[in-house]
């Protein structure tokens, strides 16, 4: 296996594992996700749903906090899985939370439970995005 599809694999391997502890008892949907950083670590999360329906959270939000609390700053690869028969691709909130740590061309990975189904950039799934750089440029008010 070339090293990419050795990072893959193993980026797929986090997230199904994550998955495999979602709680969704409401959706019954379980979402795992797992981040590669450029140092070649990988963090994971899960869906963690909640009786009061908007508190609930996602898979990519708990992978964030996790890369977050290892002191990491940066997304090399995101791959989120998902049962079912479409690709579970990102929310609109989740691909901003994304774009935060992310570059227009991070690669997005979306799994269904015998592999990765489709890859795009962060760009594609959020064009003409705001990030944390906008709020650095131009003159304030
Ligand atoms: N969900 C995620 O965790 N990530 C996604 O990319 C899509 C949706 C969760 C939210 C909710 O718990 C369940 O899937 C159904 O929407």
């Amino acid at each position: 296996m070339s090293r990419n599809a050795e990072t893959l694999q193993a980026l797929f391997a986090a997230a199904r594992s994550a998955q495999a502890n979602a709680y969704a008892p409401y959706s019954r949907f379980t979402v795992g996700a797992a981040i590669l950083t450029p140092e070649g670590e990988i963090y994971s999360g899960c869906n963690v749903e909640n009786a009061a329906y908007p508190q609930g959270a996602c898979a990519e939000a708990g992978a964030i906090a996790a890369m977050a609390r290892a002191g990491r700053r940066r997304i090399a690869e995101i791959l989120v899985s998902g049962d079912g028969d479409g690709l579970c691709t990102p929310c609109g909130g989740c691909r901003q939370r994304i774009r935060e740590f992310a570059d227009a061309a991070t690669p997005i990975h979306i799994a269904g439970p015998g592999g990765v189904r489709a890859s795009f950039t962060l760009d594609e799934l959020l064009p003409h995005s705001f990030g944390p750089e906008h709020l650095n440029s131009g003159d304030a008010p």
